[in-house]
């Protein structure tokens, strides 16, 4: 069987593809590389020894995305669409672009499904929605707030109109709310590559450590928690990944209950900044360079999720330690040096 993976180069959508071929699936990736590399192609297939079919496209324009659909949507059986641009502080100064690209792909891409009828999709929804939990863990059930980002907003948008249009078609979804995907795969062939100036911690960790960076900033050390620094619910990518798969043989095998169903993808832990840079000094004996500095604007103090539905319903559950995560994340970025 065939899925279209749609940002399949991206740092979760190349491990997606790594676990969808070790399941047996075979993949088309269509991504626009405008936040990734095509190479990515010939690493997977370098780790699975099967090669992806690759579509270079812009999927937020009608043309490029029906020409896709012509050429792969009489094969796939579904759809895993991970293509978004997805930098908070970058949405904030250009809400039309992540509008018009986020929700335009969407809108394309379920409408060549329900053109093919494919009918299954799995879409990239995050534990942005949930903005500053009231309690902890996080359930699926719990309210969802008022964006404080227009990335954000988009992944809540999205989630409201996979509601209807699930309910108006033959399309089944199921939408995983990611926590903190950090690490690498084992191989340290795929990994995480920001463009610029790193937003999230451990790639900024690992610039540090490399000496791409001078210095880490821990943004606040006055928050409500154990040690003042922000808890987050760090998990894998390669669990992240093999959720993917979980959701997509769910909907395959028809035992999903209903036309869109949520799953809180963590993995039930939070660890703190503090706790993590102790990981990464632990696992890779470097010594970080770091420092204190003012709070981030936008960020919340802290969330973990509640994994029970994804366990029981999903047959899912995070297998990695936060030590794998971080050292895995290290050695991505050792290979990565080892390319200059
Ligand atoms: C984690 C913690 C920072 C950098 C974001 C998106 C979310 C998802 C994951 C896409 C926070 C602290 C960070 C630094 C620091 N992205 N930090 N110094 O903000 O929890 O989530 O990325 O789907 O949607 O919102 O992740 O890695 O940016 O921050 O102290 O240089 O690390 O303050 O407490 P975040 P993050």
């Amino acid at each position: 069987m065939k899925v279209l993976i749609t940002g399949g180069c991206g740092f979760i959508g190349s491990h997606t593809c790594v676990e969808l071929q070790n399941a047996g699936f075979d993949v088309v990736i269509a991504d626009d590389l405008s936040n990734s590399k095509a190479e990515v192609v010939d690493r997977i297939e370098q780790i699975t020894n099967k090669r992806p079919e690759f579509i270079k496209a812009n999927l937020s324009d009608k043309e490029e995305c029906k020409k896709v659909f012509e050429a792969c949507g009489k094969d796939i059986v579904g759809v895993i669409n991970f293509a978004a641009f997805k930098a908070v502080g970058e949405s904030m100064t250009k809400p039309i672009e992540y509008y018009k690209n986020n929700l335009g792909i969407l809108l394309n891409v379920l409408d060549n499904m329900r053109q093919y009828g494919v009918s299954y999709f799995v879409q990239s929804s995050s534990c942005t929605v949930y903005g500053e939990p009231d309690s902890l863990p996080i359930k699926e059930t719990s309210p969802v707030k008022d964006a404080t980002s227009p990335y954000g907003h988009t992944k809540q948008i999205a989630e409201q109109m996979l509601g209807f249009i699930t309910s108006a078609s033959d399309i089944k979804a199921i939408a995983l709310r990611y926590f903190n995907p950090i690490g690498a795969h084992e191989s340290a062939l795929i990994g995480e590559l920001p463009n610029g100036v790193p937003n999230n911690l451990l790639p900024f960790i690992t610039q540090t450590a490399a000496g791409i960076r001078k210095e880490l900033r821990v943004f606040g050390n006055d928050y409500p928690t154990p040690d003042g620094t922000c808890i987050r619910d760090y998990i894998h990518v390669v669990d992240l990944a093999k959720a993917h798969v979980v959701a997509m043989k769910r909907m395959i095998e028809h035992k999903n209950k209903k036309d869109l169903e949520f799953f809180n993808i963590g993995t039930g832990h939070g660890y703190s900044v503090l706790q993590i840079i102790n990981s990464f000094e632990k696992t890779t004996g470097e010594k970080l360079n770091w420092s204190f500095a003012d709070r981030r604007a936008g960020d919340i103090i802290q969330i973990w999720a509640d994994t029970t539905f994804a366990k029981e319903e999903l047959g899912w559950q995070a297998k990695e330690d936060i030590d794998s995560m971080t050292l895995s994340a290290w050695k991505w970025q050792q290979r990565l040096d080892e390319k200059k």
